[in-house]
C-alpha cells in the first residue's frame, strides 16, 4: 500500500479524489489517498503551496513532493524540504495557456478593441497587418512558453524567444541569458511573459527594458506579477511607450479593489485565470511520478532548487 497525502486547500479535494484514484488504478498502483495521515506514514505528498503543510521535516519516509501548480516560488525556498520537488506539467494546463496567450495576442494584433469601439454606423475599413509583420517576443521558452511560441509561429508571427539556456524552436528567433535579453526585446510590439518568479527574474521588466520595446507596444503577463516593476509599467503606459498591458498575475492576489490597475483605461485585469491545472490530466502526471518513485526511476519535472524553478 502506498500512502499519498493530499495537502492542498480542502476545496480542491472534491475535484481530485476521484481523478487521482482513477489515475493510480490505471497505473496498477495500490494507493491509500487521504487528506490526513500521521506524517511518518506518508510516501508522497500531493501539494499546493497554500496548504497548511509548511514543515516537511516530520515526513521522514516521503519520497517526493508533487506540486499541483507549475509555479513553485512559494515552496522552492522552504529549507525543511529535503526530498525532490516536482512541479506540475500537464496537457490541460499547457493547452489552456496556449489558448489564453494566443487569444490575447490576437486581440491586440487584430485591433479588436478599436473594432468594438467603432461600431457607430460609419464604414471605416482598417486592415490589420499580417502576423508575419508583427513582432512578438516570448520571454520564457519552457513548457508553457514553448507551446505558446509554437502556436504563434504556426500563425506566422515574427517571433523571438528568450530563455536562460539556449533553446531552438522552429520559426522562432531564440536568444538566451542576460546578453540576449536586449536583442529579444528591442523593437518588440507584443511581449508575453511566461517566466517563473525567481531571484533572477524578479523585477525583470524595468523602465529601461520597457524602453527597448517598439513605441506603443503591448505587454501580456500570465507569468507572475513580480516580474514587472509596476511603477515603471504605469509610467510607460502614461508616456505611450506602452499602449496596453494585459495582466493576469499580480504582486498581491487578489488584486486589491483600490489598485490603480483595475480602473486604468490601458490595463486589462484578469484574475489569475490564464490557465489552471486540470484534475484529470494532472492526476495522470502525479500517478506517473508515483509509479516512477516506486520503480526507482527518475521523477519527471524535478525542480532545480539552485535555479529556483
Ligand atoms: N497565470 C497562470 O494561470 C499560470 C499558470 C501556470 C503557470 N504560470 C506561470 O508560468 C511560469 C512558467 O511555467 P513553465 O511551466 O513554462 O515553466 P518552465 O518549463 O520551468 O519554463 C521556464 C522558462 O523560463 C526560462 N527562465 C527561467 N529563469 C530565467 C532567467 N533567469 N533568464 C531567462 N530565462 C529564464 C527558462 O529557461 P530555460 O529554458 O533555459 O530553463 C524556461 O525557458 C510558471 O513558473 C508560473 O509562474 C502561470
Amino acid at each position: 500500500m502506498i500512502n499519498v497525502l493530499f495537502a492542498a486547500k480542502p476545496g480542491s479535494w472534491d475535484a481530485y479524489r476521484e481523478t487521482l484514484a482513477a489515475a493510480f488504478a490505471a497505473k496498477g498502483l495500490t494507493v491509500d489517498l487521504r487528506q490526513d495521515f500521521p506524517p511518518e506514514e506518508v510516501d508522497y505528498i500531493v501539494y499546493a503551496p497554500n496548504s497548511s503543510v509548511q514543515d516537511f521535516r516530520p515526513y521522514i519516509r516521503a519520497k517526493a513532493v508533487l506540486n499541483l501548480w507549475a509555479g513553485v516560488e512559494n515552496v522552492v525556498h522552504n529549507d525543511t524540504l529535503a526530498i525532490p520537488l516536482c512541479r506540475m506539467v500537464e496537457d490541460g494546463l499547457t493547452e489552456g495557456m496556449v489558448e489564453w496567450v494566443t487569444g490575447h495576442v490576437l486581440r491586440h494584433h487584430l485591433g479588436i478593441d478599436a473594432c468594438l469601439a467603432q461600431q457607430d454606423g460609419q464604414w471605416r475599413p482598417v486592415y490589420p497587418p499580417l502576423a508575419r509583420e508583427r513582432r512578438v517576443t516570448m520571454l520564457g521558452l519552457g513548457e508553457l512558453g514553448s507551446a505558446c511560441a509554437r502556436m504563434l509561429a504556426a500563425l506566422k508571427f515574427d517571433l523571438s524567444g528568450w530563455s536562460r539556456t539556449e533553446r531552438s524552436i522552429d520559426g522562432v528567433k531564440t536568444f538566451s541569458g542576460d546578453a540576449g535579453l536586449r536583442a529579444a526585446l528591442t523593437g518588440a510590439e507584443i511581449v508575453v511573459l511566461l517566466l517563473p518568479l525567481t531571484p533572477a527574474t524578479e523585477n525583470l521588466m524595468t523602465a529601461e527594458r520597457l524602453s527597448w520595446l517598439a513605441r506603443g507596444a503591448v505587454l501580456i503577463n500570465p507569468g507572475r506579477g513580480a516580474l514587472i516593476d509596476d511603477a515603471a509599467l504605469l509610467a510607460a503606459l502614461e508616456t505611450g511607450r506602452l499602449s496596453h498591458a494585459t495582466l493576469d498575475v499580480f504582486r498581491t492576489e487578489p488584486l486589491p479593489p483600490d489598485h490603480p490597475f483595475w480602473g486604468h483605461p490601458k490595463v486589462t485585469v484578469t484574475p489569475h485565470v490564464a490557465s489552471e491545472t486540470r484534475p484529470v490530466t494532472a492526476s495522470m502526471t502525479i500517478a506517473e511520478n508515483v509509479r516512477r518513485g516506486e520503480a526507482g526511476e527518475p521523477f519527471l519535472h524535478v525542480v532545480n532548487r539552485t535555479q529556483a524553478y
